[in-house]
């Protein structure tokens, strides 16, 4: 990129300290690389040993924290403060996208498909919430990421030690009904859905998991996905939908499922998906032509568009 000056200096947000900062460590770091390469002033910045004063320095940040502190929100307002225009998605919607149920309230009240869900307090009737949702359901922290702290659960007596694993991430847990079917995730560029990728975790997963997510290389991705164009286009144009409908801008992720009986059921968005070279909006940027290079600097151009 020749006019890459016109970024300035460019801090890109990593590390920071939620449970998710192995993962930001290694998006940051090939976010960063990309940027260098493409001839931008980047600098790394972890706000994890630095005060975010210290952002004053800087003409503009491209945001890859996950999770808590960084995807919620929170460094959003930071940096409107300090009026440096940042990538990705305002204050507002960071803050309903980190929280899983606020997420779905917003859907359900846009008429858009998300699994039934309750959410699990001490009081909660347990019996209830079977008689409610059917068994398996999936026992889930409302506020993390990258599978952090979930469990299927198939038995009622399974329920007291999946709770408790999610306790540990959050102080909100939730349950939600086990769609069995196919999982599909839908990536966004410039506030449009690219192609939807199918994601089919090995045979002895139980769902897509840390482990599946980081550890493995035998989950597969399907682009083309397998569906076909007409439930494709169906299902960006429901994304796409579900994507506004929380506040989200620019890039980011929506992770859905189809039943079996071929409904689609919104799961999630991610206002910060993982930006590894291997991860899935770099996977669905190419096939739309972009190098991982070319993505890195589509999503800061927007910071020149002054959508902080
Ligand atoms: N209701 C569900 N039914 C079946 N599998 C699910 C359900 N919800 C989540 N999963 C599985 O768990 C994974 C993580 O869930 P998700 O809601 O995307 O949270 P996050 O990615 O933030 O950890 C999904 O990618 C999917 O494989
Ligand atoms: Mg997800």
């Amino acid at each position: 990129m020749s006019n890459a000056t016109k970024f300035g200096k460019v801090a890109v947000l990593f590390g920071g300290k939620s449970a998710e900062r192995a993962v930001s460590l290694d998006s940051g770091q090939a976010v960063l690389d990309a940027l260098l390469r493409s001839g931008v002033q980047a600098e790394a910045f972890d706000p994890q040993d630095r005060s975010v004063t210290e952002l004053v320095n800087y003409d503009r940040a491209f945001i890859v924290l996950h999770g808590r502190g960084g995807e919620d929100g929170q460094i959003q307002g930071v940096l409107e403060w300090l009026n440096l225009p940042y990538t990705g998605t305002g204050v507002q919607g960071s803050a309903i996208g980190m929280d899983k149920v606020k997420t779905k309230q917003i859907w359900q009240g846009s008429d858009l498909p998300t699994a039934p869900y309750r959410i699990i307090t001490k009081e909660t009737d347990l019996d209830a919430v079977i008689a409610e949702l059917g068994l398996p359901v999936i026992i889930k922290p409302v506020h993390e990421g990258s599978s952090v702290g979930m469990s299927k659960v198939e038995k009622p007596e399974d329920f007291a030690a999946a709770i408790e694993k999610a306790t540990q991430h959050d102080a909100v847990v939730m349950a939600e009904k086990w769609i069995t079917g196919r999982e599909f995730t839908i990536s966004f560029l410039n506030g449009q859905p690219l192609p939807v990728i199918r994601l089919q975790p090995p045979a002895d997963v139980a769902f897509y998991d840390y482990e599946a997510k980081y550890q493995r290389n035998d989950v597969e991705y399907g682009i083309p996905c397998g569906l076909s164009e007409t439930e494709e286009k169906n299902l960006q144009a429901l994304c796409l939908r579900a994507f506004q409908a929380v506040g989200a801008e620019g890039w980011g992720r929506i992770d859905a499922m189809q039943d079996e009986q071929g409904n689609f059921w919104l799961l999630e968005v991610n206002t910060v998906p993982g930006m590894t070279s291997h991860s899935l909006v770099p996977k669905a940027a190419k096939a739309v032509g972009y190098s991982f290079d070319e993505l890195c600097v589509a999503i800061l151009e927007q910071t020149l568009e002054g959508t902080a």
